[in-house]
Order: C-alpha cells, then structure tokens, then sequence
C-alpha cells in the first residue's frame, strides 16, 4: 500500500498526544526510616498536600511520585537511588533531598543525566554550585543565620558562644553567624561543632556555662538533637545562669517544638517558615496538609519546601507543554516566583537559590501548643554565601 507523505504526517501527529500521556515522573529520594525518617515524611506530605489542591495532572500528564528511602544519611544510597530512577524509570525530575551529604552525590547524577534536581531541603549554600541542573526551594543555612547574627548584636546581645553540627549546614552557619555578628559590633567567645550522628551534649553544656556568654548561638539539623539540646539546657541551669539560647529555626522546627515544650518558651530564631505565619496561602496549606499527613504531626519548613517545590514543577511542565527538556526547565525555574506559604519566594536566575523573607521568631504558648511567632522580618534575603 502507497502511503502519501500527509497520511505519515497526520500519524506522526496523531502520535503527539499518546506521548503527552506518558505520566510525568518525579523521583523523590529522602530518608524514610532511621534518625531522620521524619524529613522524607514532611516532605511527602508536602508533596502530597500540594497535589491534593492542584490535582495529580499537569499539562495532560498525569503525575506519578516515586519516593526512595535513603535511609540516611548515607549518600552512596542516594546516588544509587538516583541512578536507578534515571535509568530504569526515566524520571523527568529528581526531588527531595534532606540532608546535604544526599544532595552533593545526586548532584553529579543530575549533571551527567541532565535532570532538573529540586532541592527541598538540604541548606549547606554549595549544593546549587555543584550542578547546572539544580534549583533549591528550601533555604540556606547561611541565609537563615546571618539575620539573627544582625538582629542579636542590635538587640543588646554582644557575647555569644556557637555550637553547630559538624557537616556543611552548621559550618556554614557558624561562619554566617560570626560574619553578620561581629560586623554588627558582637564578639563570638568561642565555637563547638558537635557529631552529625548521636551528639552527647552535655559536655559540651557544662563548657558553654563555664564560660559565661551571654548567648549561646546554636544550629542543629531538625528533629532529636533539638529536643536534647533544650532538655540539657534547662538541666545544666544554663537559662538560670542567664545565658540565652539563639538558634535557626531548625531548633525549634514546628514538627517537635510542642515535644520541646516550656524548655523552648521565649526563645529567638530566625527561619522562613513557621506555621503560626498569617496567610491565606498558609491557612490553605496547612487545611490540606491536614487532610494528607495522617497522624505525622505538625506541617514544618520541609513540607513547606516540598510543596512549593511542587509548585515550580507544575509551572514548569505547563510553560512546556508537558515536554520536559532539561535545560528549558532550568531557564524557566531561573526567576520562577511564587507566593508560598512562608511569603514570596523566588529563584535567583544566577545562583538557582531560593530569596525569601527571613523572620525572627518567638517561642509563646497558644492553646496549649508552642509555636514560632514572628515579629520582625528581613525581606528578600539572599544566600549570603554565594
Ligand atoms: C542539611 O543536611 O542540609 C540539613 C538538615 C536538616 C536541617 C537543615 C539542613 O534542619
């Protein structure tokens, strides 16, 4: 049978739509069990919060999440992971990332597989730098750091001891601090870095009251460690020796602040998210975060990130028409805006890093639950870092 060039046309066209319908594939590696089985669950509830208002189609395809546990941190995992869901599944988007050993391995996958990487958590400012291919939705811990350093030298606060977990995002942290800190007229009386894995504080507790600051500056990665931290506070009698304690909002992270309970009460941090924050958006968010998470507790600043992260994959697959090529993902993405629940939220086209409103909090009792109340605010907060 003669076929005639229109009839081969009018096929290839008529295929268009078949491929359109291919579902669009996003792999989401993160830890699901071990010490930060929460990160992975904060964030799929995110995930699955935004999907629940958007719908699980965008630009005709139907979206289908493939979650991965790293059970990590243990990077090797999630490059594997990563590997796997490019190769076999043949992902059109890598997602998720809690912990910044995880972010840096995958970073090379991204590149050499051309896969646009959304960062949904991991904060050490290097990562975006590691590949072309990645944009963060999260945050910087030098991003969150550096306005308290600045708020508590203004705020009659001048000696401060620090105390960070030893990996990327509390050394950055640390410098962020002594940076914004001293220029402001603070002094940094002396620094300790602490195990990323199973810290024993109380050491280093007796060595900061020892020493007498009026502040102890503190960033520890969201969870446990926070909770320990405040509990040895409070024993050692550091607050009834009247030393204060500062910290990022990773400390008092919404998702154990009511474990923390009066051990957190007045305390200062600085972060981009909490849930007491007033918005149409963060009401709407928090309503279907509700409805998804089951019994995982409170919505916090990984679910947050997910689910804006979400946001920019939906724009992004519209403004293509469901075609995802890589590098026309990551023009788009550069610049992308949004009104998140935390507040606008941009990428910053050079960097590929997120710009946000950085507040400064305070723990106070509502109804029987503690919470970070804002009450003052640094906009459009860049990473400092870079
Ligand atoms: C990270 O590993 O980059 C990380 C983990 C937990 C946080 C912040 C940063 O709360």
């Amino acid at each position: 049978m003669r076929v005639s060039r229109w009839a081969v046309l009018s096929l290839a066209v008529a295929a268009l739509p078949a491929l359109a319908a291919e579902p669009l594939k996003i792999g989401m590696i993160a830890s699901f069990s071990g010490p930060f089985a929460d990160y992975g669950k904060e964030m799929e509830a995110g995930i699955k919060a935004f999907m629940k208002l958007n719908g699980d189609k965008v630009a005709g395809r139907k979206v289908e999440v493939i979650f991965r546990d790293t059970t990590g941190p243990l990077p090797d995992v999630a490059k594997r992971h990563a590997q796997e869901l490019v190769v076999r599944e043949k992902v059109d988007f890598l997602a998720g990332f809690g912990l910044t050993p995880e972010a840096l391995a995958v970073a090379e996958i991204a590149t050499q597989a051309k896969k646009p990487m959304i960062v949904m958590n991991a904060a050490t400012s290097v990562i975006t730098a590691k590949s072309p291919y990645v944009a963060r939705v999260s945050m910087t811990l030098a991003q969150e750091t550096a306005p308290l350093g600045t708020w508590a030298a203004r705020n009659g606060i001048k000696r401060v001891y620090t105390l960070v977990a030893d990996y990327g995002p509390g050394i950055d942290s640390e410098t962020a601090f002594k940076k914004s800190f001293t220029a402001a007229g603070g002094q940094v009386v002396d620094s300790i870095r602490t195990p990323l894995r199973g810290p024993e504080f109380a050491p280093f507790l007796q060595r900061i009251k020892d020493a007498r600051p009026e502040a102890v500056f503190v960033f520890l990665p969201a969870g446990e460690q926070g909770i320990a931290f405040m509990k040895g506070f409070v024993e050692r009698g550091l607050g009834e020796a009247g030393i204060k304690a500062i910290a990022t909002g990773d400390v008092t992270d919404d998702h154990v602040i009511d474990a923390m309970g009066d051990a957190a009460l007045g305390m200062i941090t600085s972060s981009h998210y909490s849930a007491a924050h007033d918005s149409p958006e963060n009401k709407a968010f928090l309503e279907a975060y509700r409805e998804v998470s089951g019994t995982l507790g409170r919505a916090n600043f990984m679910a947050v990130a997910a689910y804006d992260g979400m946001a920019a994959i939906y724009d992004v697959a519209t403004k293509l028409g469901g075609n995802i090529d890589a590098d026309k993902a990551m023009a788009l993405l550069k610049g992308w805006k949004r009104q998140s629940p935390r507040g606008p939220i941009s990428i910053d086209p050079d960097t590929r890093d997120i710009v946000q409103t950085v507040y400064i909090r305070r723990v106070e009792k509502r109804d029987g639950h503690y919470y970070n109340v804002e009450f003052e605010q640094f906009p459009a907060v860049k990473d400092p870092a870079r």
